[in-house]
């Protein structure tokens, strides 16, 4: 397991997750396999491509076209997926499914059939907490029913289901991590705590979906590949690993924090007609992912208290999305006449 092809690579947690493993291990190479949807973007592995110039590779492609993945598998030598490339964005799940259905569903079938036609070594497949749906209390194990509520959870659980049903009808060698909110550098500021931090920055209103009142496990993004890395080298075949701190906030302590962080005042915050379908808890269960050798490296607090100075010092970054005309238009559509007053 040396020469890893990362789907969707360019994206928020395959970023990060491209640079933690060129980092911790001289003697692998990553390719980066990824559309460049809307949510990829090169600059997430600019400093990646200048360090690591002769490990590192990229192909544009989608992981719902056959022909391309096998090309690339072959081309690089791969022997290991990992899994990233997804539509990943609830609320875009609910405007429209259409995409849901094509990357997560059918996409992740194609890399089933490659890795099992190529006799690849691993295919890891990276899930969400989402599948379980809304959990009322306790938390969710891994052995727990998948119970999605939205077409993005949705989307999610049919791909788990079909990666468990390749190991267990072909023996495919699989493994799955279902993770809790990341938070931390290059996300894409559609997700609350970006969005709600930039929006700060900007003196503009900060969008809390219903009364706030929804509980996440805001989890760091480098914890999050830690685990994957784990998962990878001493996970069981065939096995699903929840990861998250096993700790949860609400999200209006949450905004708070991120206000107080910035010192911004409470009066940014603009409560905003829920989101349908909204799960109001997620929680998780890692027992099993600790009792590999696992400890989340920081907590809820500590995770938005690093992303939010990430996020300060790399306008750079954030900046030319923000104005882009395609954000513009997706936030109109999501946002304009929402408000509560
Ligand atoms: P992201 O939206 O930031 O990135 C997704 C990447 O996939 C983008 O680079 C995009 O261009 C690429 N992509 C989309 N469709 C593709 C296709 N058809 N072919 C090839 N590439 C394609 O997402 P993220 O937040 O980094 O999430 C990565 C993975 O982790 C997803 O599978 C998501 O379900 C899962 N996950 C995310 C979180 C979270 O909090 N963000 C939590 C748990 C699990
Ligand atoms: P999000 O970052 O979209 O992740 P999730 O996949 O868990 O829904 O949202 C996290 C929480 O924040 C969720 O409870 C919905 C809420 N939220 C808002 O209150 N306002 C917003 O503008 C967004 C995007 C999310």
């Amino acid at each position: 397991m040396r020469n890893l092809m990362v789907t969707g690579g360019a994206g928020f947690i395959g970023s990060n997750f491209t640079r933690y493993m060129l980092e911790k291990y001289p003697d692998y190479t990553v390719l980066v396999y990824d559309k460049l949807t809307y949510a990829g973007n090169l600059d997430n592995l600019k400093d990646v491509a200048a360090r690591f110039g002769d490990r590192y590779a990229f192909v544009q492609g989608d992981i719902c076209d056959a022909a391309t993945v096998r090309e690339a598998i072959r081309a690089y030598d791969v022997d290991t997926i990992v899994n990233f490339a997804a539509e990943s964005h609830v609320d875009r799940s609910i405007m429209n499914p259409d995409a849901f259905i094509k990357t997560d569903v059918y996409g992740t079938y194609v890399l089933l059939e490659a890795t099992r036609e190529l006799g690849l070594e691993r295919m890891h497949q990276v899930s969400t907490d989402e599948v379980y749906g809304h959990v009322p209390e306790g938390a969710s194990k891994e052995t727990d029913p998948v119970a999605p509520r939205s077409p993005y959870a949705a989307s999610k659980a049919s791909a788990d289901l079909m990666v468990n049903a390749y190991h267990i009808t072909y023996g495919l060698p699989v493994t799955i991590t279902r993770g809790a909110n990341n938070i931390g550098p290059y996300q894409y500021p559609e997700k609350v705590v970006p969005l709600f931090v930039t929006n700060a920055l900007d003196d503009q209103p900060l969008p809390l979906y219903g009364d706030g009142e929804q509980v996440r496990d805001y989890q760091y993004v480098l914890d999050h590949c830690e685990a994957i890395d784990l998962v990878l080298h001493k996970g069981e075949i065939g096995e699903i690993y929840n990861v998250g701190t096993g700790t949860e906030m609400r999200n209006i302590d949450m905004t708070r924090l991120v206000l107080k962080l910035l010192g911004k005042p409470e009066s940014l915050i603009q409560p905003v007609r829920d989101r349908p379908g909204h799960d109001r808890r997620y929680a998780l269960d890692v027992t099993k992912i600790r009792a590999l050798g696992w400890e989340p490296g920081h907590t809820c607090e500590e995770a938005i208290e690093k992303t939010v100075r990430w996020y300060v010092e790399n306008e750079w970054w954030w900046r030319p999305i923000k104005s882009g005309e395609r954000y513009r238009e997706y936030y109109r559509r999501q946002y304009a006449g929402r408000e509560i007053t």
